[in-house]
């Protein structure tokens, strides 16, 4: 009886997890995604992408430094996709402008992060533009994360033999597609969480949570050395900005899986990870997953000014990586 009704309620959850597709043209500005009748989908990119260089860079992430028991990675970077054909998001421009002035740029420097500036790549196909911002911080409103909120987080850079290549680009122009957005800044978020057998990881160290985007993606680029049951991703629904409690999605998202999912309608989490042999790494499993996440004002903007570390304004300063 208990099944059937969890039957049923799958069924209506799936029902209502029908949403038309957005259309992306290069001829005309995108007609979004329907937000309000979408809450995830997962996306194979075997045929699109090849993640397989990416896994090994995983290595190379740093510790964060703001999750003081060590087991997390990140590296970050920051990207403003527009479409050609729509009009820029003026309060895009005036925030780019703005956390550039506190980063202490010149003007001149400035502009050429502005949509009336030439972008680093664009895409025939769909008609968006991609321009790389600077290594901003990350600084959330206290509203979304309890943890860290508020807080100026600095991170290094994402490889850039990682983000000029042409799978990173069709990863960001398979996002910006999936919803059809007209303009929008991208967060793109490498992160790696290990595990060993004295010491487990947390996916989500806030536990369930929203980060106030309107929708999000995550794609799973290695899971090595970890149990079948371990980092298994689960949503709940929203109800007028408190979490319910049934799950409508409990499963471990495979390698190579890109998951979709509405930030407003659902709160996310993901179980913690244990290494599956003790024999193997030395007992040391890791989850590395890209997380990517579009802002539009007036919604949240976690952006801060750039770290000292990191102002280095032409490509010609960048160091090599
Ligand atoms: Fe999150």
């Amino acid at each position: 009886m208990q099944y059937q009704i969890l039957t049923l309620y799958y069924l209506i959850m799936s029902a209502q997890n029908i949403a038309a597709k957005a259309i992306v043209t290069p001829d005309a500005a995108p007609i979004e995604l329907d937000l309000s009748q979408f809450l995830y989908e997962a996306v194979d990119t075997a045929p699109f992408l090849n993640i397989a260089d990416w896994a090994t860079y995983y290595d190379e992430i740093p510790t964060d430094p703001y999750i003081k028991d060590g087991y997390r990675y990140k590296a970050i970077a920051w990207f403003r996709v527009k479409h050609d054909k729509a009009n820029a998001i003026e309060g895009i421009d005036d925030h780019i402008a703005e956390v550039n002035r506190l980063s202490g740029m010149s003007d001149e420097e400035s502009n050429k992060y502005l949509s009336s500036s030439k972008p680093n790549w664009h895409d025939n196909a769909s008609g968006y533009s991609a321009w790389q911002l600077p290594q901003y911080a990350m600084q959330q409103s206290i509203k979304y994360n309890p943890v860290h909120g508020d807080m100026r987080r600095e991170y290094p850079p994402i490889s850039t033999n990682i983000t000029d290549g042409a799978d990173f680009h069709r990863l960001l122009i398979h996002y910006a597609s999936f919803f059809g957005w007209s303009d929008a800044i991208v967060l793109v978020q490498f992160q790696r969480v290990d595990c060993y057998t004295d010491r487990s990881g947390l996916p989500a160290v806030e536990g369930f949570h929203q980060d106030g985007n309107r929708h999000v993606a995550m794609l799973i680029v290695n899971r090595d050395n970890i149990t079948p049951e371990s980092g298994v991703s689960q949503y709940v629904m929203d109800d007028s900005g408190q979490k319910t409690e049934p799950l409508i999605f409990n499963e471990v998202i495979p390698t190579g899986q890109l998951i979709y999912w509405n930030d407003k309608r659902v709160w996310h989490y993901g179980t913690e990870i244990k290494p599956a042999e003790a024999s193997v790494n030395g007992g040391r499993g890791v989850r590395d997953i890209i997380l990517l996440s579009a802002k539009t004002p007036p919604a949240n903007m976690p952006i801060g000014p750039v770290p000292e570390t990191y102002r280095y304004w032409s490509e010609a300063d960048y160091p090599v990586s």
